[in-house]
């Protein structure tokens, strides 16, 4: 069998650390030409040596996915530097540690949660959709959430909102976009071990609590969801488009989860 992604080129934002990171390792094992996105400029530079000390290819660039001119620049650069784009995987997003219920999350905090997690989301398909169509197709993977599925009572209101939005966003652009051959997923990831979950639920009694509604029992890895975008990634899911993907240990098909 041939290398999964072998000829595409990606752009995968939120790229230096977590799941963007495992993925931009993954995609370039399976061949892909790989534009390693984020904001932390020096984070970004790591991963793109690491992929090419791993033997891939990838380029680093720096963008603030909320800012429309950072992520059209990055887009054109990495059109440029590849010729192509066949995948756009919007994954940068936050959790911000003040978000909370109605009452006490600030509307500081709202505005920019919002502007990362949904309104650069769409930043990225404004500008990846044209830049897909020039390659005759592709596929679009929003990262969201489990709590864009069910709702918790440790409350991060703007998150939550945040990944509800861009699954419905994901949906319509599916719908849009199905017969230009340009396919466009959510992934929903339970909840898991990286930076951005674990500074959150800061204390062992935090990281317990969550547990408990997961069957499997255990927070997952960022490289378990790397090997579902590689799947939506690759023409491998070709009949597959405007799906909310669950990665997330049984969580949202669970009512009580085993002992
Ligand atoms: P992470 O914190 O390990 O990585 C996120 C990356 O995004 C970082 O490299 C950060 O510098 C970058 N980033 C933050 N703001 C940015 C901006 N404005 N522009 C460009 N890059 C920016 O987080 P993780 O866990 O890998 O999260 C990735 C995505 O997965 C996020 O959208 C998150 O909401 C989502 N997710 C995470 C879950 C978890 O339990 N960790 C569960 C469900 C969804």
């Amino acid at each position: 069998m041939g290398k999964r992604l072998e000829g595409k080129a990606a752009f995968i934002t939120g790229a230096a650390s977590g799941i963007g990171r495992q993925s931009a390792l993954r995609f370039a094992a399976e061949g892909a030409l790989v534009a390693v996105v984020d904001v932390n400029a020096d984070g970004a530079a790591a991963v793109a040596n690491e992929v090419v000390g791993a033997g891939g290819k990838a380029i680093a660039l720096r963008a603030d996915v909320s800012s429309e001119d950072e992520v059209a620049t990055a887009v054109a650069d990495a059109e440029e530097a590849f010729g192509r784009l066949d995948v756009v995987f919007n994954n940068a997003g936050i959790m911000h540690s003040d978000d909370g219920d109605a009452e006490a999350t600030e509307e500081t905090v709202w505005d920019l949660t919002m502007d990362i997690n949904l309104k650069g989301v769409w930043f990225g398909c404004r500008h990846g959709i044209p830049a897909l169509r020039r390659s005759g197709g592709g596929s679009i993977i929003n990262t969201a959430s489990f709590v864009a599925l069910v709702g918790a009572a440790t409350p991060q209101l703007a998150y939550t909102a945040s990944k509800g939005a861009v699954l419905a966003m994901t949906r319509e652009l599916s719908v849009i976009h199905a017969r230009e051959n340009i396919r466009v997923n959510a992934l929903c990831p339970g909840p898991l071990r990286t930076e951005l979950l674990m500074s959150f639920l800061d204390t062992e009694e935090k990281r317990q609590r969550r547990l408990v509604h997961v069957p499997m029992g255990r927070f997952g890895e960022a490289s378990e969801i790397a090997e579902a975008a590689l799947w939506l990634a690759s023409d491998e899911s070709s009949y597959v488009t405007g799906t909310d993907f669950s990665v997330d240990g049984g969580l949202t098909a669970a009512y009580v989860t085993p002992e």
